[in-house]
């Protein structure tokens, strides 16, 4: 066989999914384990969207669509961060795309030179190093602590600018660690990347799920430098649907949608409508949205009680749907300790190596509330309490 690309071979898989991957395989081969892997809500969407799918497919609405989406979505979404968030975009600043995960990598491909330097928090969602590096970049990690609850620190990331950096990323509430970033910690580092003349891109995927505190909208700042990232697939349950849009200064719309025009066109028309529904019913999505919200909000407390109580320190999250659990008293190597939870508690976690979250593992708590109950009680058979 003739060989592959070098970029394709320094491209590593996505941990979260091979972790996953085992759980299912454990599943498969008939042993009951309790999937705390996936980034998914357990949630059926809300009805109203569902019945949008059926009349988009009944009305006919399978056609391509403009490659940036419908100006029919574009404008809901232009109206949803209006209400919701005190922004002013207009449609032709907004790109819809196949889930937040493309609206990334357009930015990423968008605004990064060979060896251009992006600072990215850590620990971190692992497809911002994979994308950075597929777009020629170089991912530099600024750490942030567990006993700051995984906020990141202004400092630490001035300290990390060069010459080379050409964009910084936040991501609040935060995947892995559910760290909700106060407003003035997001404001200092939109202030750097206004002194620097660098790109600020921010991942809003998680802004509905938010327990204490409240989330802040970046773009509010510096607009002319601010891609902010969006989606139908956390706040809303529509994860298989793949919806996520960007919303950038025009002339950066323009680009990413010259790229993404190239390599898939249009998101599937059928979620468009759905999602557009979504976005426009806004009572019933707020109440859907609400009664999600509490139920994750019950599974963290339930979850981030027994795993402390269990000596498995972990910061209280803010937000998202996950815990950061620090498993050192079970085996200082995380991928050894999160071994031990798959095979002796039948609990699948994934290990913090590839969030660059050493001695951690991340537990996502979108599974029922009997599920993180049985969790907590066999992580205790298995620690010995
Ligand atoms: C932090 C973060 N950003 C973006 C995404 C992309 O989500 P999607 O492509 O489903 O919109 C995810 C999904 O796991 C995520 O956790």
């Amino acid at each position: 066989m003739p060989q592959f690309s070098a970029l394709i071979q320094a491209l590593r898989a996505s941990s979260t999914i091979a972790f996953n991957a085992k759980a299912l395989e454990l599943k498969r081969a008939g042993v009951d384990v309790i999937a705390m892997t996936a980034g998914e809500p357990d949630f059926q969407p809300p009805a109203h969207v569902l019945a949008a799918a059926h009349e988009a497919i009944d009305r006919g609405m399978t056609k391509y669509t403009a490659s940036e989406g419908t100006l029919e979505l574009r404008q809901a979404i232009v109206n949803k961060h209006a209400r919701e968030n005190g922004l002013a975009f207009t449609p032709d600043q907004v790109v819809v795309s196949t889930g937040g995960k493309q609206s990334l990598y357009n930015a990423f491909m968008s605004i990064l030179d060979p060896g251009d330097e992006v600072i990215v928090p850590a620990p971190y969602w692992v497809s911002y190093p994979a994308q950075i590096q597929l777009a020629g970049g170089v991912t530099v990690p600024v750490a942030c602590r567990a006993e700051d609850g995984f906020v990141p620190d202004p400092e630490a990331i001035a300290a990390a600018i060069t010459p080379r950096t050409r964009a910084i990323v936040v991501n609040s509430p935060s995947n892995p660690t559910g760290a909700v970033v106060p407003e003035g910690v997001l404001k200092a580092i939109a202030d750097l990347a206004e002194q620097h003349d660098l790109w600020l891109v921010s991942d809003e995927l998680y802004e509905h799920l938010v327990y204490e505190g409240t989330f802040t909208p970046v773009a509010q700042w510096y607009p002319e430098r601010t891609v902010l990232v969006h989606g139908a697939s956390k706040g809303y349950a529509l994860t298989g649907w793949r919806i996520g849009w960007a919303c950038a200064p025009v002339a950066l719309a323009k680009a990413m949608n010259r790229l993404q025009g190239q390599v898939t066109s249009n998101a599937n028309a059928v979620a468009q409508y759905a999602t557009q529904v979504a976005l426009e019913s806004v009572e019933a999505t707020a109440a859907f949205q609400a009664m999600t919200r509490a139920a994750y909000r019950e599974r963290r407390d339930l979850l981030v009680a027994g795993l402390n109580d269990l000596g498995l320190p972990t910061p209280m999250p803010h937000g998202a749907f996950y815990a950061m659990a620090d498993l050192r008293t079970i085996d200082p190597d995380e991928t050894v300790a999160a071994t031990v939870l798959l095979e002796q508690a039948r609990v699948a976690v994934v290990p913090g190596t590839d969030f660059l979250a050493p001695g951690f593992a991340r537990l996502s708590y979108a599974c029922s509330t009997g599920q993180v109950a049985e969790a907590v009680q066999r992580i205790a058979a298995v620690v010995g309490r």
